[in-house]
């Protein structure tokens, strides 16, 4: 990991700048809200904590040291004040800065083209890994559950970053407890860049924890004195509060101008469909920047878009109109869960497994963003072009086709097969150097499932019977939406749809390379909706 060339003083900025956030926080409190939907008495008065930003607090820290050289990341519960009453118990990666100070699952910075060394040591008191979602990496890198770091070991995970500039993130992966651990906290984000990022930072005027934000956004349940509660076995473990950054109810004051924000889907089983009202509940479109694996070629206009466990979203605000006080919300707006397994296997009692969590699809409040009177904030063009990386469709790619589908038992399966049923063992190879095109296939009888390729990037060429939400997306005649159209690691297939998928399998490693297709989804993914496969010469 390297300091961004062009960005030179952005991370003694962001730890210099921990001080003027502790005095802007103060402010939040004594906001004046203009009537409105967002306004007191209505859904917005809530929202009054500072959103944390990574950098400016501990507990969502930035890695400030020079990661390319090597950093420690050490698991362990870091009690954590999440929200009123008795502190979390969060799990978290520690890292110990070279000025002594503890960041909680910091952010990471990396050049395309550099390098990454972590050394995991494990206190958790079970088995974990880093699993280095969307990056390209071999086998003994992928931290996936076929290399567990004991309690008391350790790992060092080093590896070349081959990807394009884009929001990646790493989490916990250990056979079986992949859940669990994740919704404990076990889980940061990466920020990968390369000249064609930074060229539109310059081009936006865009500042780094100013007005470019990276957004973790997971539910967490919480229960008894404020304890997160995760229960192995359960299925689709939504939670009863969205945090974002960690932060419950966050007000974020965005200076006039353009403001980009990362999300990175970072639940365990949520599905959100992200949007932003202003105080009159009107939808203000965005810019859809990029996706998992990087820049779209072109920005396409949205109002709203699906982010599915796993998945990530680049998005671009135009606030350059606006006033100061002025305030919009980010939700997650309405939308058909088409969760049509329900009944399916034995009885669920969503109400003892999850006591609060709100349904999935319902709209939902998740951030407050107020317009501060700061000047300078982002005012450059948009460029044309984001990105002259051109992603084509190639006829010949080898066909291989996947059924998604759950037993009466209530068994999540992927064609025949089930990881536990299958043992573990790699159910096909792939010729290394290969393209294929897998066809994605779910039954109507099933809810949507996020699936996600480890080690690899891939296109989306095509999604055919999609459902209406999908459908009214769609922006060419292969049925694909803006999302569609840029790398990705994670994509949603709705219950009767078929999405498919190109995949380069080229990759610098030799000899039998084992990685995982699963659902992201993680209580699916534990519950054995994964399979192994082999990438060989
Ligand atoms: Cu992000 Cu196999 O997972
Ligand atoms: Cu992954
Ligand atoms: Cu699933």
């Amino acid at each position: 990991m390297e300091q961004a060339p062009g960005n030179p003083g952005r991370r003694r900025l962001l730890l210099g700048g921990a001080a003027a956030g502790v005095a802007a926080a103060a402010g939040y409190f004594g906001l004046k809200y203009r009537p409105g939907a967002h306004g007191p008495g209505h859904e917005g008065s809530r929202f009054v904590n500072p959103l944390r930003i990574p950098g400016a607090t501990a507990r969502l820290g930035e890695a400030s040291d020079a990661a390319d050289a090597g950093i420690v990341l050490q698991t362990g519960i870091h009690p954590q004040p999440l929200r009123e009453g008795a502190l979390s118990d969060v799990w978290a990666y520690a890292q110990k800065t070279s000025s002594g100070a503890v960041q909680l699952n910091p952010t990471l910075f990396a050049r395309s083209g550099g390098k990454v060394k972590v050394t995991l040591e494990n206190r958790i008191g079970d088995d974990t890994t880093i699993h280095w979602h969307g990056l390209t990496v071999d086998e003994l890198n992928d931290g996936s559950g076929l290399h567990p770091v004991r309690h008391g070991a350790s790992q060092t995970y080093e590896f070349e970053v081959r990807n394009r500039a884009g929001l990646y993130w790493y989490h916990a992966h250990p056979h079986g407890q992949t859940g669990l651990q994740v919704h404990k906290g076990l889980a940061g984000l990466v920020v990968v860049e390369d000249d064609e990022e930074l060229a539109l930072q310059k081009a936006l005027g865009l500042t780094w924890g100013v007005d470019d934000l990276a957004l973790s956004v997971a539910d967490k349940q919480f229960g008894l004195r404020n304890k997160i509660v995760h229960e192995v076995g359960a299925d689709d473990w939504v939670g009863d509060k969205v945090l974002i950054n960690w932060t419950q109810d966050p007000v974020f004051e965005a200076r006039r101008g353009w403001l980009r924000l990362r999300l990175a889907n970072t639940s365990n089983a949520r599905l959100y469909c992200i949007g932003f009202d202003d105080e009159d509940r009107q939808r203000l479109p965005f810019h859809l920047l990029g996706t998992d694996g990087g820049l779209l070629d072109r920005a396409h206009r949205m109002e709203s878009v699906f982010l599915g466990p796993g998945q990530r979203i680049d998005i671009l605000l135009d606030l350059r109109e606006y006033r100061p006080g002025d305030l919009l919300m980010m939700r997650s707006v309405a939308y058909d869960p088409m969760e049509n397994d329900a009944g399916i296997g034995p009885p669920e009692d969503f109400a003892m497994e999850h006591p609060g969590a709100m349904p999935m699809g319902e709209d939902m409040a998740l951030m407050l963003i107020r317009v501060n009177d700061k000047p300078g904030g982002a005012s450059g063009a948009l460029p044309e072009r984001l990105s002259l990386h051109a992603l084509g469709v190639r006829e010949d790619a080898v066909r291989r086709p996947f059924r998604l589908w759950i037993q009466d038992s209530g068994r999540w399966m992927i064609n025949h097969w089930n990881y536990h049923l299958a043992h573990g063992s790699d159910v096909f190879e792939i010729k290394r150097g290969s393209v294929e095109r897998w066809d994605i296939t779910n039954d109507m009888r099933s809810m949507p499932h996020p699936m996600h390729l480890h080690g690899f990037q891939c296109i989306v060429t095509g999604r055919a019977n999609s459902p209406k939400q999908v459908v009214d997306r769609a922006i060419d005649p292969r049925g694909r939406t803006p999302q569609d159209l840029g790398m990705l690691d994670t994509v949603l297939v709705w219950p009767g749809e078929t999405v498919s998928i190109q995949i380069d399998f080229s990759q610098p490693y030799s000899g039998r390379q084992r990685y995982m297709f699963h659902c992201h989804n993680l209580e699916h993914e534990d519950q054995g909706m994964m399979i192994g496969f082999a990438v060989v010469d």
